[in-house]
């Protein structure tokens, strides 16, 4: 078998762990799993966008809709841009990494991705030949060292990943140094607010897009509005750069159920306005409670989960994702996250009740 080298030589994605398989593994009952690794909304999805996807099952037979008008128009609104302002991916904001990869990436041009960051870019990007730069996420202050961007660019950077909040330490990126990385490059930024909602919606940097034209702004459905299961994404940019992006995509990418699920919870202002209140809340709360353990570095979040160094508990990651998945509860073990040793875990927010629970099931492993 012919398989490329550069498949070969790549390291799989580690994705957050299931319900079902921790059920499997442990024997336990899948609906006492409390899912704490994979930044989603524990609240669910809105209840008009699950009556809209029963609804429509029927035209399943159906290809879907392609040029996904209805729902540009409300993503527009959504950001205030326009409907040339946007594109949108069917595998989430993972498809829109990977169509920047296809429009933009030759092999052995360059990306300049801090550590530690999403790893996906880096998982994307590589099989189109294109080569990561690293970058420093500074763990001491929990932000971004602008310079070791700055320091990297070179003729060959084509692209330059910033994600804020970062996953997964929490944190964010000025819009003063995203400006200097900005204006000391022709390459393009690369803007990841997966997780925007959660700083309250007022540290967006979509008013980039009409100042400068080397900015892409992306986003997700799968975290504050609830669709993981869906996998909706959508990128904004200037409108050339949205349509040459548009020449490459997967036409039927989003399938019937997706698109309608994506309009109705666009359309559902209060469950938006809900999920992000109760997620802030949650954060808060699990911030409070994960800092009165003294054996826990517990940093500040902006986002929808809370990054935690654990070295003075004396249990790695690993072991430590261990005992808490044999008592019922999954968050993240860190570790597949390059730029990090053995000691970091990422836990999302939960339902109060869930937060509780965890709280306690915590209590019985580091007390
Ligand atoms: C920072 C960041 N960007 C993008 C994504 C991808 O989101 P999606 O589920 O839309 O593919 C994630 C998912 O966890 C993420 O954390």
């Amino acid at each position: 078998m012919k398989v490329r080298q550069i498949v070969k030589e790549l390291d799989s994605y580690v994705p957050g762990r299931s319900q079902d398989e921790i059920a499997n593994q442990f024997n336990l009952n899948k609906e006492d799993i409390i899912k704490l690794g994979s930044n989603e909304n524990p609240w669910g999805s809105s209840k008009r966008a699950i009556e809209a996807v029963k609804k429509n099952l029927d035209l399943s037979f159906r290809y879907p809709e392609t040029d996904l008008k209805e729902l540009k128009l409300l993503i527009a609104d959504y950001c205030n841009l326009n409907l040339e302002n946007i594109i949108i991916g069917g595998d989430g904001a993972d498809e829109i990494i990977d169509i920047l990869a296809k429009t933009f990436m030759d092999v052995g041009d360059e990306f300049i991705t801090p550590l530690p960051t999403y790893t996906y870019y880096e998982f994307t990007f590589k099989p189109y030949g294109a080569i990561p730069v690293y970058a420093k996420w500074d763990l001491k202050t929990n932000s971004l060292d602008v310079n070791s961007v700055l320091n990297n660019i070179t003729d060959k950077t084509k692209m330059i990943f910033l994600c804020t909040p970062n996953n997964p330490t929490g944190g964010v990126i000025s819009k003063e140094d995203i400006e200097k990385i900005i204006n000391s490059t022709d390459a393009l930024i690369v803007i990841d607010e997966a997780y925007i909602e959660y700083t309250g919606n007022t540290l967006s940097n979509i008013d980039l897009i009409e100042k400068y034209s080397n900015v892409f702004i992306m986003r997700t459905m799968s975290k504050v509005l609830g669709l993981a299961g869906m996998r909706v994404g959508y990128g904004m940019s200037n409108p050339q750069l949205i349509e040459y992006m548009h020449r490459i995509k997967p036409v039927f990418s989003l399938t019937r159920a997706s698109q309608v699920a994506a309009v109705e919870t666009f359309k559902d202002k209060l469950f938006i306005k809900e999920s992000t209140v109760k997620g802030i809340e949650s954060r808060d709360f699990l911030y409070n409670q994960l800092s009165r353990f003294k054996n826990l570095n517990v940093f500040n979040s902006s986002s929808n989960y809370i990054f935690v160094g654990i070295k003075d508990t004396g249990f790695t990651a690993k072991e430590f994702t261990y005992k808490l998945m044999e008592k019922g509860v999954i968050i993240r073990d860190c570790t597949s996250f390059k730029g990090l040793d053995e000691y970091w875990i990422r836990i999302s927010i939960g339902t109060m009740k869930d937060d509780e629970k965890f709280i306690e099931i915590l209590h019985e492993i580091i007390e």
